[in-house]
């Protein structure tokens, strides 16, 4: 992967109404990935429970964030955290007020373009701006998110109820690029927490998904590690720890980043399906990592 003089500015969504599917843990790793790679990325907390936040290790009401780029009392680039994050990632922070956020905006606010302005004055400023959304497609920044994004991008554990609400995530999109945004496209479906002995269930969700969204899963599947949820207890990702290149769960993160890197760079091809697969999937030459001193890892294996 190579930084571009020149940012390319591509708006993802990461969604999935269902809860705890892995949608906060894919963009703060994809993001983290391809900063590894030299891309710029800035993540956008959508979500009051302020997940990416947390896991980005930065306190919660410490900081202004998306209440105020939201309500527009304060411009975007005044609410970029860049401290303290892994290489290459910014974030602009949640906290709990923003489930306050539809009763600060005028009832007359026009919910589909409350991030329009916000973005076009910091996009071009990043390669990727990840939106990592509520788990609710109703609320009113799920709303925003997706009436804004270039690309969605769905998660989903392989559990015998995700089917359900995988189909329902497929519903939404299509409503959304009906309604809302016709330029909405799913750049992927990515199955994480993915236990090696539930091969049966994988193979019957992954062909439905192939069935209802041709050539739009990811090869890459993220395993089940629970180093993980310990690292998002740290407020750290995968890629602040000391050799992270041998931990199987970043490999695979740095392989879906590449298959990331790959679609939206060839962004016709791929909608018409004629996009041949990431070559190697492996990043190649990871940068500029510094070790965390203070961080002390427990377990380093991914399943
Ligand atoms: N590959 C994985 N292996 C094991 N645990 C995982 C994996 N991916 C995510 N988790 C854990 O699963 C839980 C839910 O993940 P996450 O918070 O990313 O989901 P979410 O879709 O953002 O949830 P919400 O809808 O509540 O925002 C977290 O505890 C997270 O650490
Ligand atoms: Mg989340």
């Amino acid at each position: 992967m190579k930084k571009r003089e020149h940012p390319r500015g591509i708006v993802i969504a990461v969604g999935n109404q269902k809860g705890g599917v892995g949608k906060t843990t894919n963009t703060v790793h994809l993001a983290a990935a391809l900063g590894q790679g030299g891309y710029r990325c800035l993540i956008i907390d959508l979500d009051p429970a302020a997940g990416a936040t947390r896991h980005l290790g930065v306190p919660e009401n410490k900081f202004a964030g998306t209440f105020e780029l939201l309500t527009q009392r304060e411009s975007a680039d005044q609410l970029i955290i860049s401290e303290n994050l892994p290489h290459g990632v910014h974030l602009i922070t949640s906290r709990p007020q923003l489930s306050e956020l539809d009763a600060a905006l005028s009832k007359f606010a026009d919910r589909t373009k409350l991030l329009e302005q916000p973005l076009a004055a910091i996009r071009k400023s990043y390669d990727f701006v990840f939106l990592d959304t509520a788990p609710f497609a109703g609320a009113t920044t799920t709303v925003a998110a997706y009436s804004v994004a270039r690309w969605i991008l769905l998660s989903a554990f392989p559990h015998p109820l995700s089917l359900g609400g995988l189909t329902e995530a497929f519903r939404d999109v299509s409503d959304v690029r009906r309604h809302r945004n016709p330029a909405l496209e799913v750049l992927g479906v990515v199955f994480s927490n993915v236990d090696g002995r539930a091969t049966r269930l994988r193979a019957e969700l992954e062909s439905a998904a192939a069935a209802a969204l041709p050539g739009r899963m990811f090869e890459t599947h993220i395993s089940q590690a629970v180093l993980l949820p310990e690292l998002s207890g740290c407020g750290k990702t995968v890629f602040q720890v000391p050799a992270y290149l041998r931990v199987p769960v970043a490999q695979q993160y740095l392989r879906l980043a590449a298959e990331v890197e790959h679609r939206t760079q060839h962004r016709e091809l791929f909608l018409q399906g004629k996009l041949p697969a990431v070559a190697d999937g492996l990043l190649s030459v990871p940068r500029a990592f510094t070790p965390l001193d203070e961080f002390t890892l427990q377990d380093q294996g991914g399943k």
